[in-house]
């Protein structure tokens, strides 16, 4: 394959320009005949019939239920289903995805029944994961999609995908928003994810299925990796002049020679920002590149080079500048709308479809007015040029301009009447979608802003208007999956990165305070070595990850005071650096580095350091001797636990050592694991529910959480031996490879050991359903588990 390849862009933008050109000569001949206002009219009526219901007291009760609220998701699909309008619900949804996404004609019969079944497992799933309150069954919950993942045997890819995410997020800089960046992005791997499903029929093996899956994340991936750090990153301002004019280049470069070239110094603020995403970018291009078919790799090229040149064409629009014409604001709006859906099947490397080309072609504009729409006063303040924001500003001055929202209506007429051929199901869609749009427009603005946007971009025919004005008010059940889901990813995505914040804030606190404790002090000032070498320990840079996890138990879920819960923190952290020393010393993992200083031993002596683990671990029982406020029967039951939990981790250790250079089986392995570091976790989590006489199922349901948990941390320990960073980690890497010990890791090879680490993860998170209480900090300390990297 030749590696240079050359596109002729003028040439190939020239002729994409001339189709679009076509195609808008024609809107505007409807538009200037208005054409529309006849025909939808016509529409309207019939589509009203399912939509305008003669109020009854009970539609009067039941749509106050209807209301949409990002954060009451799971109430209103219980909702739909409770009032029976579910089916319809998702009938229409998926049959909108099928039409946008996938460029079906609805009226087909295969994507009739398409629709059916998909419509039919969506069902299925919502209605079992929505039914139960406590059910944390989202549909993109973590522990949901992974569990999706399973069933199709893509974990790793899902892993790799979460983990790349993950560093996505963290490089998006300030100035542009993180979480949509993120939520652009899953949606362009779900949409591509969906064309190759629609691609495959029943022939497809399960095996054939996994692969073609995995790739289609990959390369959903490398595409929709274009979004924040193309398109995105230009519009944010982020970049200066100078900067914005040399990545520009680059991207063109790149497309027309089918070649990332190399990155040259890069001098400004943004240097390390551009070497990231120019290094990312790099690899999801040769990802697709290296994907394409022979056939397809030019039209891909084209396409996307059509795609970038016209966002370039739009996004160097001035406001200011008063003379556009009507094909300089909406040819761009054709071509770059519609090439960016249309690559999605270049991208899988799918075969040419006529009927998804053209349909697609005449359908972009239509999605992008709705979305100019829906931002004009966003983009307005931005300075950006949209067919609505021209309109804004020049309406007065331009009798010429087209006004946008007839071109609204006509594009829909357009489309349903010229290129989906009058189809029933077609109208009903659009006609939901587009009154739900103005809908949500006046929610959002507000009465006023609401009609003074009306009265100048609805002025054209007033009985058409004085119709959809009406639609407005009265229509129901025109609402969409896409937009619930959408809300609630936003919601949820921000929750959760706030929900992390405020968990890493307030433990980094606690273990400050944690920290100025910890220290023991020496009787009368009396030299003692044994003191100042366990306090020597005790003063490294340990995490203090137990007593936290007893702090956010104690005072979060249980209500105890702070200040009575002083003796178990300490006592915690007092067992379990003694369990370090010992697992450091020569006899065990020969470790010399420890909380980033030397280890005990190698401080002191072998025989100094076995009595501090000794003494360490007294000194923990003594600390819970003084819980004086609590009932003495509960503490004496705390004690034996304790002395339990102290037992069994010597135990663990034991197999530990003894597992050296043997190949265990993965029962063998959880249970060393829970033995020697799971336990550990288990008595932060259940001290102060012993103290607080919790009942018996509360506890089996934490127990549960705790061996889950701590396996997956020490899972995530044993991959940070191979994988992590040795002054971050404060402890050196490698050690289980030198000492050859049995680990997830050398016995599962790192790529299943973090399947083994998800499963736990999740199966530690559902556990949490049993449990009734709020959890909020537990599923932020499993979250921090395996997204840790010390
Ligand atoms: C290390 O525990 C021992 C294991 C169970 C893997 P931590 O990673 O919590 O160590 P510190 O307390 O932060 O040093
Ligand atoms: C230690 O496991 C378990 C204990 C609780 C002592 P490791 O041996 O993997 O712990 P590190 O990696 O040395 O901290
Ligand atoms: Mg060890
Ligand atoms: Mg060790
Ligand atoms: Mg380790």
């Amino acid at each position: 394959m030749n590696e240079e390849l050359i596109i002729n862009t003028d040439a190939c933008y020239k002729q994409a320009e001339e189709k679009a050109n076509h195609y808008f000569q024609s809107l505007y001949t409807q538009v200037q005949q208005k054409t529309y206002a006849k025909i939808l009219t016509e529409d309207i009526q019939l589509w009203k019939v399912n939509h305008i219901r003669h109020h009854s007291l009970f539609s009067f009760f039941s749509r106050g239920n209807n209301k949409t609220s990002s954060n009451g998701y799971h109430h209103y699909i219980r909702g739909l289903n409770y009032t029976g309008k579910l089916d319809n619900y998702l009938t229409r949804s998926i049959s909108y995805i099928f039409m946008r996404d996938l460029g079906k004609a609805l009226n087909s019969p295969d994507t009739e029944d398409r629709i059916r079944n998909v419509v039919e497992s969506l069902k299925t799933h919502l209605t079992s994961t929505t039914s139960d309150q406590n059910s944390d069954g989202e549909m993109i919950s973590m522990t949901g999609l992974y569990r999706l993942a399973q069933k199709e045997g893509v974990e790793s890819t899902f892993i790799w995908l979460i983990n790349k995410l993950k560093i996505v997020s963290a490089n998006i800089p300030t100035g542009m928003d993180a979480e949509h960046a993120q939520r652009k992005l899953i949606k362009i791997i779900a949409g591509v994810i969906m064309q190759e499903i629609e691609e495959m029929n029943d022939e497809v093996s399960k095996e054939e299925r996994k692969q073609r899956l995995e790739k289609a994340i990959r390369l959903g991936y490398s595409y929709g990796l274009t979004y924040p750090f193309i398109d995105d990153l230009l519009d944010s301002k982020i970049l200066s002049d100078e900067e914005e004019r040399k990545y520009a280049n680059l991207i063109r470069t790149t497309l027309t020679k089918g070649v990332v070239p190399e990155l040259e110094d890069w001098i400004g603020n943004n240097a390390e920002l551009i070497r990231y995403i120019h290094t990312e970018l790099r690899e999801a291009f040769e990802y697709i590149k290296a994907h394409q078919q022979k056939e397809t790799r030019t039209n891909f090229f084209e396409q996307s080079y059509v795609f970038f040149h016209s966002q370039e064409v739009d996004r160097k629009k001035d406001l200011t500048y008063a003379k556009y014409t009507n094909e300089e604001l909406y040819i761009p709006v054709i071509l770059k709308s519609a090439s960016s859906r249309l690559i999605v099947r270049s991208v899988i490397g799918a075969p040419e479809d006529e009927g998804f080309d053209s349909r697609t072609f005449y359908y972009g504009i239509y999605n992008q007015l709705a979305d100019d729409f829906a931002d004009m006063f966003d983009d307005m303040k931005e300075g950006a040029v949209t067919p609505y924001t021209y309109y804004l500003k020049y309406h007065d001055k331009r009798s010429d301009l087209i006004n946008p929202f007839e071109m609204y209506w006509t594009v829909i007429s357009n489309l349903i009447h010229q290129v989906y051929h009058s189809d029933k199901m077609t109208r009903e869609v659009i006609l939901d979608r587009a009154i739900n749009g103005l809908k949500r427009f006046k929610e959002r603005a507000g009465m006023e802003k609401y009609k003074e946007v009306m009265d100048l971009f609805a002025s054209g025919d007033a009985k058409f208007n004085k119709l959809i004005q009406q639609m407005v008010r009265k229509a129901d059940d025109v609402d969409f999956f896409d937009k619930l889901l959408r809300d609630h990813m936003i919601t949820s995505l921000k929750n959760d990165r706030q929900g992390q914040e405020d968990f890493i804030n307030t433990a980094k606190t606690i273990r400050s305070q944690i920290n100025e404790v910890l220290t023991i002090q020496k009787t009368n000032g009396m030299t003692d070595s044994i003191i100042d070498a366990a306090n020597y320990s005790l003063q490294g840079d340990g995490k203090r990850l137990r007593p936290i996890v007893t702090w956010f138990m104690g005072v979060n879920a249980y209500g105890l005071n702070k200040s009575v819960l002083e003796p178990l923190l300490k006592s915690l952290e007092y067992m379990h650096t003694a369990s370090l020393i010992f697992d450091d010393l020569p006899s065990q993992d020969n470790a010399s580095l420890r909380r980033g200083r030397p280890t005990l031993h190698e401080v002191y002596t072998i025989s100094i350091a076995e009595l501090t683990g000794l003494f360490l671990t007294q000194k923990a029982i003594w600390e819970q001797t003084t819980l004086e406020q609590f009932d003495s029967k509960a503490v004496l039951r705390l004690i034996q636990y304790s002395a339990q939990v102290t037992a069994d981790m010597c135990r663990g250790q034991a197999m530990d050592l003894d597992s050296k250079g043997k190949q265990l089986t993965l029962a063998q392995l959880n249970n060393m694991c829970f033995y020697k570091t799971g336990l550990g976790f288990e008595a932060s989590i259940l001290m102060p529910a012993i103290l607080s006489n919790t009942s018996k199922l509360e506890i089996e349901a934490l127990k549960k959480f705790a061996r889950h948990a701590g396996i997956a941390f020490q899972i995530k320990d044993d991959l940070l031996d191979v994988e992590g960073d040795t002054a971050l980690l404060g402890k050196t890497v490698g050690k289980d490879t030198e000492n050859n010990s049995s680990t997830f890791v050398s016995i599962l090879g790192v790529d299943d050991a973090k399947k083994e680490m998800w499963e736990n993860y999740c199966i530690a998170m559902e556990s949490l359903q049993d449990v009734p209480r709020d959890t909020t900090f537990l599923k932020h300390f499993l979250d921090y588990i395996i997204n840790r990297d010390k």
